[in-house]
């Protein structure tokens, strides 16, 4: 388990931190393990949140502004669930979704083809975005945060939104409080080997157990992300916890 020394200290010395720890699962194992993952990553996600995964989602949803027109982005889209469920919830938005998975952005685009949605898929990575700057006017970001260098992947994001786009982050985040953190982190690891067993994952997917409870361990609380994204150059930053900051929810704005 890591041990934070100055939880609040500069951020730019805890990404230094998450990197040395990081960078190799990030830049080679996690792709190996989201390809595998891809053919049930919905149903485990519903199996592993205890069926909670959908009321996530739309409690998540139900903090955007949107408009019919409106140009929208979700990096590390994964299997298109925030896609999916902005369309249904306004069916007139332009939504694009870029992963570094083909696997997973083939599962999301089959799921939104079924669906009658249209969702444009590209394959690139989060911190270096294949658009132009001033181009959307909604960012998301679902469940992810964790596995990115996010000083960088804000920045990008923030290139990309047009002045006075906003950008909504979720993710499971470092709980503030000590023993829901040790609840939390002990129903995770009961829950990764579970899940493993159930969907029979692969080895890149068995050995990066550990990777995800470290990851969680070392990353930020609900109230140091809000406060990196206003370090990044966000403004009206507002957030919101939820099961006593397990989760986090982050409706940033670029500047005019
Ligand atoms: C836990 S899944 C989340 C998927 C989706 N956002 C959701 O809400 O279900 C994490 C996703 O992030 C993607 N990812 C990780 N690092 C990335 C990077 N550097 N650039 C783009 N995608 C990345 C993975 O391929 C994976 O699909």
């Amino acid at each position: 388990m890591y041990e934070l020394e100055q939880p609040d200290s500069v951020f730019v010395d805890r990404e230094l931190a998450r990197e040395q720890a990081f960078s190799k699962v990030w830049t080679a194992e996690l792709n190996d393990v989201f390809a595998d993952v891809a053919k049930y990553y919905d149903c485990a996600n519903r199996v592993a949140s205890l069926g909670l995964w959908d009321y996530f989602q739309s409690s998540f949803v139900s903090t955007f502004d949107l408009k019919p027109g409106y140009r929208v982005l979700d990096v590390c889209a994964g299997t298109n669930a925030v896609g999916i469920a902005l369309l249904k919830e306004c069916p007139g938005l332009e939504v694009h979704g870029l992963d570094r998975s083909a696997e997973m952005l083939k599962v999301g685009s089959a799921t939104a083809r079924q669906k009658g949605l249209s969702i444009t898929n590209s394959l690139g990575d989060v911190h270096n975005l294949p658009f132009e700057d001033n181009y959307f006017d909604i960012v998301t970001l679902q469940w992810a945060s964790r596995h990115l260098r996010v000083m960088k992947a804000f920045d990008e994001i923030k290139r990309v939104l047009k002045p006075g786009g906003y950008f909504y982050h979720c993710d499971m985040l470092r709980p503030h409080i000590k023993t829901v953190g040790i609840l939390y982190y002990g129903y995770l690891k009961m829950c990764l080997t579970t899940t493993a067993w159930i969907f029979e994952s692969n080895q890149a997917a068995l050995n990066c157990r550990q990777y995800f409870l470290d990851a969680l361990q070392l990353f930020y609380s609900t109230e140091e992300l809000a406060d990196l994204l206003s370090e990044v150059g966000f403004v009206d930053v507002r957030h919101q916890n939820l099961l006593g900051g397990m989760i986090g929810f982050h409706k940033v704005k670029k500047p005019e």
